[in-house]
Order: C-alpha cells, then sequence, then structure tokens
C-alpha cells in the first residue's frame, strides 16, 4: 500500500468534493472536542434539495465480495450436501437468508488474490473427482475446488445477486478466460455450452460483470500500468459476447493513492473497459504490521479509523477528477471492488485466515463509506465490501452450525432503501469532532427519494460521547410523518458475539419531529441514524 497524504485540518480541501456537502467548523454552541465541556448538544444543519435529484443510487454500491479465503466459502458459505447443517445442494441456509434480507445485488467472486491462481476448470464436474490446489495466499491450506462455477452461480440465483467474476490473469491464459466465458453463458452447440450441459446446467446464465485481473500491480503479477494497460487490451479482446450476454468490463485500478495508475490506465485503455476498480482498505493504525485490535481499543483509534475510513471521499475525488479528463461525460463507471475495515486477526486464529470480530466503529465505517458512495453516484457504480461472512468486516460470523450478524450487516440493511433510489443534493453545516491534534466533520449524511417518491436520510454522529441536535430543512416539498430506527450502544466497543448476539442491533428511534421546515432529530453520540420521510 502506499501512503496517503497527510490528513489536514483543511476540511475545505479534504471534504471538497461531496457534491454540496461541506463541514463547517463549530457552528454551535459547542465544539464537540474531546475534553472540552459543552453546555448542551452541539447543532448541525442539513438542507436537502429535496426537488433536485436527478442521479440514480445504483444498487451495486451495496455489493459484497467473497474469496477462497479462511472460512468465507468454505465453512461460512459452503458447508457440503451431506452437511448436518441446513443448506440447499450445499450452501447454508441461515446465511442466504441473511444475505436475501439485505438484498445483496452483486457479488464478486472467487478473488482477491485467489483469482489469479484459480483455474476454473478445476471447479467443475463430480466433486469428487475435483483436483486440489494450495491455496498460496491464504494460510497456505488445501483447496479442494468443491466450491467452483456451478456453486457460485447457484449462490447467486438463491441471495438474487449478480454475479461479478474475477478473471485470472496473473497466472491464466486468454484461452482459459475465453473457456470460461462460454461455458457460463453460450447457448450454442459449442464445446463449453456443452461441458456445462454434461455437468448439469442446460441453459447459459447471464453473467454481466468481468475483472480482468485483481490487484495486478501487486498480488496479481505486480505489473507496471503500462504493461498491464497492454495485458488489459488483449485480454478483453476475447472477452466474447454470447447470445444476447453484454459484458460489462472492469479494468483493474488503483492501489488507494495510486493516481499514476488511474492516468496511465485511463490514457491507454480508455473507452475499451466500462469500469475501472479501485481498492481502499481502512486500517485503523495506519501500519500494515500492527493494525490495531478489532474489539480492544480506545478513543484515539476510533477516531483514527473513522478519519481515516473518511479519506475513501478525497481518494474518490481525485481518481475521479482523473477519468474526467479523458472521460468528461463519465461513461466509465469506478468500481470500488474491495473495501472496508482490515484489522488483526482474533487471537488465536490462523493469520492467514483474516477473521476479526466487528464493533459499532466498523458500523460507523460502513455507514460513512455507503453515504461517500451514494454522495459519487455519478461515477461509482459499484462497491464490493471484503468480505461477506468471517473475513474482513463480513456482514456474518460463524461457528459450526452458529451463525451470528455483525453491526456492518444491521448497517447494510438500514441502508437498503437508497437502492436504486434517486440521490437527493444536499449541504451540510456541521461541527467537528476533534481528538488531538486531528479533526474530522461530527456528522456524515445522504439522502435519496425511492420509486414510491419515499425520502429516507441515513445520518452517522461520529463522536462518542456527544449528541447532536439535527435540524434539516426539506427544498421543494412537505413531508407529514418521520420515522426511524437507530443503531448505537453504550460503548465503542460493543460487538455481537454467540452468548450475546443482539447486542448491537437496530431499534426504533423516537427523538426526531417534523417541523415547518423539514424535521429536526437528536442524533445519539456514536449512532447511525435512518429516517424516513412521507
Ligand atoms: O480481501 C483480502 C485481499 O485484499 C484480497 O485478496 C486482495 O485483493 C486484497 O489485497
Amino acid at each position: 500500500m502506499t501512503t496517503p497524504p497527510l490528513f489536514t485540518t483543511n476540511l475545505s480541501r479534504i471534504f471538497h468534493h461531496a457534491p454540496r456537502m461541506i463541514a463547517i467548523v463549530a457552528i454551535a454552541s459547542g465544539l464537540g472536542t474531546t475534553g472540552v465541556a459543552q453546555d448542551g448538544p452541539a447543532s448541525s444543519r442539513l438542507v436537502i434539495h429535496a426537488d433536485q435529484g436527478e442521479i440514480a443510487i445504483s444498487r451495486n454500491l451495496y455489493g459484497q465480495f467473497a474469496e477462497h479465503l479462511g472460512r468465507c466459502i468454505y465453512g461460512g458459505i459452503w458447508v457440503g450436501e451431506d452437511s448436518p447443517i441446513p443448506n440447499t445442494r450445499g450452501i447454508r441456509n441461515d446465511v442466504v437468508a441473511a444475505l436475501k434480507n439485505i438484498n445483496v445485488p452483486v457479488l464478486r467472486w472467487p478473488g482477491g488474490c485467489f483469482a489469479d491462481e484459480y483455474h476454473w476448470q478445476d471447479g467443475i464436474g463430480p466433486r469428487a473427482d475435483r483436483p486440489t490446489q494450495f491455496n498460496s495466499h491464504w494460510g497456505g491450506v488445501v483447496e479442494n475446488n468443491h466450491f467452483g462455477t456451478h456453486e457460485f452461480m447457484d449462490l447467486c440465483e438463491q441471495i438474487g445477486a449478480e454475479p461479478y467474476i474475477a478473471i485470472n490473469v496473473g497466472s491464466g491464459t486468454v484461452r482459459e478466460m475465453m473457456e470460461w466465458i462460454e461455458y457460463l453463458t453460450s447457448d450454442q452447440d459449442t464445446p463449453m455450452a456443452n461441458l456445462r450441459r454434461q455437468n448439469g446446467r442446460e441453459k447459459p446464465w447471464k453473467v454481466r460483470y468481468f475483472g480482468i485481473g485483481n490487484e495486478s500491480w501487486g498480488c496479481g503479477g505486480s505489473m507496471r500500468p503500462e504493461y498491464y494497460a497492454d495485458i488489459y487490451r488483449r485480454y478483453q479482446e476475447f472477452a466474447k459476447n454470447h447470445g444476447g450476454n453484454r459484458i460489462f468490463k472492469v479494468a483493474c485500478g488503483a492501489n488507494d493513492w495510486d493516481f499514476r495508475w488511474t492516468e496511465v490506465v485511463m490514457e491507454n485503455v480508455g473507452n475499451r473497459m466500462n469500469g475501472l476498480s479501485l481498492h481502499y482498505y481502512t486500517i485503523p493504525t495506519g501500519s500494515w504490521g500492527d493494525k490495531g485490535s478489532a474489539t480492544e481499543f480506545g478513543e484515539d483509534l476510533w477516531h483514527g479509523t473513522l478519519r481515516r475510513a473518511l479519506q475513501m471521499d478525497t481518494l474518490i475525488t481525485r481518481h475521479s477528477e482523473i477519468m474526467d479528463k479523458k472521460d468528461p461525460r463519465k461513461r466509465i463507471g469506478l468500481l470500488v471492488d474491495e473495501w472496508g475495515v482490515w484489522h488483526n486477526v482474533e487471537p488465536g486464529t490462523n493469520p492467514g485466515f483474516l477473521y476479526q470480530q466487528n464493533t459499532l466503529r466498523d458500523a460507523l465505517v460502513a455507514a460513512v463509506s455507503l453515504n461517500i458512495f451514494n454522495q459519487h453516484c455519478d461515477r461509482v457504480r459499484m462497491a464490493n465490501i471484503a468480505q461477506t461472512i468471517n473475513v474482513l468486516q463480513a456482514m456474518a460470523l460463524t461457528d459450526g452450525s452458529k451463525m451470528i450478524l455483525t453491526p456492518t450487516y444491521h448497517v447494510f440493511e438500514m441502508f437498503t432503501p437508497h437502492h436504486d433510489a434517486t440521490l437527493l443534493p444536499s449541504d451540510l453545516d456541521c461541527g467537528t469532532y476533534a481528538f488531538g491534534n486531528e479533526q474530522i466533520p461530527q456528522i456524515n449524511a445522504s439522502a435519496s427519494r425511492d420509486s414510491q417518491g419515499v425520502i429516507h436520510v441515513t445520518v452517522c454522529n461520529l463522536h462518542p460521547n456527544e449528541p447532536v441536535n439535527l435540524s434539516c430543512d426539506l427544498l421543494g416539498t412537505k413531508v407529514r410523518q418521520v420515522s426511524g430506527r437507530v443503531l448505537t450502544a453504550s460503548a465503542m466497543q460493543a460487538h455481537n458475539t454467540f452468548a450475546e448476539p443482539a447486542a448491537v442491533v437496530p431499534r426504533e428511534f423516537t427523538d426526531s419531529r417534523l417541523t415547518d421546515a423539514g424535521f429536526a432529530a437528536k442524533l445519539p453520540s456514536k449512532s447511525v441514524v435512518v429516517l424516513e420521510l412521507r
């Protein structure tokens, strides 16, 4: 990973993107600054231009990523048909129900770094006959290939998600890619379509999204952008449309702050791609050595984590500006196809399995990131949190037959009304939340109108100790009713466990009321609130 630019207190530079969202230092009675006594809750003002929405928030911003890593696929999703754990054709029923409930729109697979070692033909046909392979990136375990193309497509069908397949460029071939696409999507009398039929699937699947390589600058081949751009051009030429299937081609994009990668790929690939990816992980300490514990941390790392998560806004802004030079009409989407918080693994677990707990802090990171994606929906067309089950910032954790939902899962559920809704531009005046010499805005929000005309506002209070009074002006519309739900807890470190699975769950939010201008709400400290306005 490259080093991010130093965070400064110049909020207008850092947050200048967010269409019309500005953080203004301390407009109210209290600064909300740690250690400084306040007379009462700080105040913030949100103006929502309900008459100005134009751009749809793609539901694909709420996508997931599942890799052959640790217990994400094996144990987390796939238990096999003979397992005592209730399953449908080998896929866990509890996990399917949980993922259906958050309307997962798109699922990226098989990696990650694993994708560039994956040879898809090892994962088809009778499972007993499938060859094994060494998973060199993740724990050095032996992969039995029991979860392959048919199992993945079955999972997508069971949860109602579109598949997004990462093609092996690092150790694969153009021919392998061509044959995989033909196997998946051809309805003709071709060798690969016939092989698929022989393996039990008569009809082709629809598969729109194909990523040409993963992290080709790193685990996907340590390529320079000039070299990758040429490789991409070659691969994409052979990514063929079969029948009515239309491929959306995704080029490997930058590692967080590597703007040169975006420059070079935009220059040399241009219209040969439909999307360009971006990977950004929030590392609480900022160091890949000791990233910090998922559950044992103080306010320094609460603040530091949220500050780093907010940098997603700067990153998207700057990559988009580069893309704008070649693509001012925003034909090419930016796909943040890996993001999330990366902590130290849970003590005693395999360091290669990336298993981590998930607290209220992670929920705030999820909410802030999703609000940022919403605000950038003119350019950001997809995002995939890493990773669905048991790995990194997961939706659910499993232990044998048991499953718990994480605070992050609840944020994804609370944000479902934004899927395919119209973004409503908003202006936000709020105070700052400072810790030491660092400051971030205390509030983070986005708003949308759904196809029924209902407005939803998702708003986070990032301060761990201070509530905030929010007044909201709704321009161009009148509402008759406000209701909401809130996700919060008494401690920053609160999380769900197998013994206490409902420690952090959304509850009814009663601290809001209509006003002449719109509505007002008192947001508890460290909270995520979704408000519904009818
Ligand atoms: O999500 C874990 C890993 O992070 C992925 O395999 C890789 O693409 C990234 O570096």
